[in-house]
């Protein structure tokens, strides 16, 4: 975009028709799944309105230009918005996309059931050995990295789906494929290398071997640690490396697993590290790490739907905790309402979320409940964009309420 084009305006000046580039609140508090789209009517702006928006940015280019003079608009310079938006709102880069998305997340499911089974058959089989005191053979990860990172490449939501699905036991070996997948995709969205990836993907797996040695009934207490429970847990890392210490294990891998609950802040464990004393492979697992355990409720506090841990994490990232850059590949990765998530449209249909596609910006929507509260007979499926009036995403929904989904359909169910 011509630099020219951009024009920084009040929101009393804006109107339908322009096209709207920047916003001056944080991309989470935006009620868009994107800040670029064009004002299609007055509902856009007074949805701005109601989220705080003051200053945005236009693309006079892509749509109408201001009525007022720029002279008049200039009260608020383009760099003031720019750089508050850059301090404060994560909106992730785009990502341009090299090719057109293809298969769907439907087709691309079956592989990526298949690579979930695997994966998480061999992560048991490392527990058990690792258990019993035995030397593991760290190579069977390698295809395992590889084959995901494939169903990435041709999908990188059908695995992610599945991180979601509600688990009922293998907690263990269902977090370490959690946040295999999850670390995988954020580590090829900020572009490490293959071997960096095989180091990321193994650490991933392996994290929370420690754990085997710890009372298993603390990984999702349901009520909260006491001191000594938190200390006990505190060990698990050092636990984990002892476990691992004759398994030829690279360096790396090691690291990446020693610095998995260090945070950004220093307010981590074991060793209270600080930003640029954690490697940025650790700062990926933390946040894989830390997401998943809040969607399944692996810690002491209750489990969260996904866009609320999302919310979260965003906000604690704020706070340091986590790595901006990091939270950023995330957040853009998962969408603002990440796939599994019910929601309700402007149209007050009831669907849940299929797909998100970040290149393109559009969500996809398997549509249970008409605008009247009323269970179609065959759910369809609608391509929902910002910009497509009276249909857009307007909240999440919990599907646990009973007055929101009456005959709990609003579940992700895979074909
Ligand atoms: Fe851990
Ligand atoms: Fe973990």
């Amino acid at each position: 975009m011509s630099e020219v084009h951009r024009q920084s305006i009040p929101l009393e000046h804006l109107s339908v028709g322009m096209f709207v580039v920047e916003l001056d609140v944080p991309w989470i508090n935006s009620p868009f799944l994107t800040h670029s789209r064009k004002i299609k009517s007055f509902k856009d702006i007074d949805a701005l309105r109601r989220s705080g928006v003051k200053t945005l940015v236009i693309d006079t280019e892509r749509g109408a230009a201001p009525k007022v003079s720029p002279q008049y608009v200039a009260g608020v310079s383009r760099d003031d918005v720019s750089k508050e938006a850059s301090n404060r709102n994560p909106e992730p880069a785009v990502v341009k996309a090299t090719k057109p998305r293809d298969p769907s997340v439907a087709v691309e499911l079956a592989a990526a059931q298949k690579v979930a089974e695997q994966v998480k058959q061999v992560a048991s089989q490392l527990f058990e050995a690792l258990d019993a005191n035995k030397a593991i053979d760290v190579k069977v990860v390698d295809p395992l990295v590889d084959e995901t990172l494939a169903s990435l490449n041709r999908n990188n939501q059908a695995l992610m789906s599945l991180v979601h699905l509600s688990r009922k036991s293998q907690k263990l070996a269902d977090h370490a494929f959690s946040t295999f997948c999850i670390a995988l995709n954020m580590g090829v969205a900020l572009k490490h290398s293959p071997e960096e990836l095989q180091a990321l993907g193994l650490a991933a797996l392996l994290h929370e071997a420690g754990w085997q040695h710890l009372p298993l009934n603390l990984m999702g207490k349901r009520t909260k640690y006491t001191a000594n429970e938190e200390q006990l847990i505190a060990r698990h890392v050092d636990i984990g490396l002892n476990m691992l210490q004759s398994s030829n294990l690279p360096e790396l891998v090691g690291r990446i697993i020693a610095e998995h609950h260090e945070r950004n802040d220093g307010t981590g464990y074991p060793n209270c590290l600080k930003g640029g004393d954690i490697h940025p492979l650790s700062q990926i697992l933390a946040i894989a790490d830390a997401y998943d355990e809040r969607i399944h409720q692996l810690q002491d506090r209750p489990g969260l739907l996904p866009r609320n841990a999302l919310q979260l994490l965003y906000k604690e990232t704020k706070k340091g905790a986590f790595d901006s850059k990091a939270m950023t590949a995330f957040i853009s990765m998962m969408g603002v309402y990440p796939v599994t998530s019910a929601v309700l449209l402007e149209s007050g249909e009831k669907g849940i979320v299929v797909e998100h596609d970040q290149h393109a910006h559009t969500t996809r929507i398997k549509i249970i409940y008409d605008g009247s509260g009323k269970a179609l007979d065959n759910p369809v499926e609608a391509c929902v964009t910002q910009a497509e009036e009276g249909r857009s995403i307007k909240s999440l929904l919990d599907p646990a309420d009973s007055r929101v989904d009456p005959f709990g359909l609003l579940v992700f169910v895979t074909p």
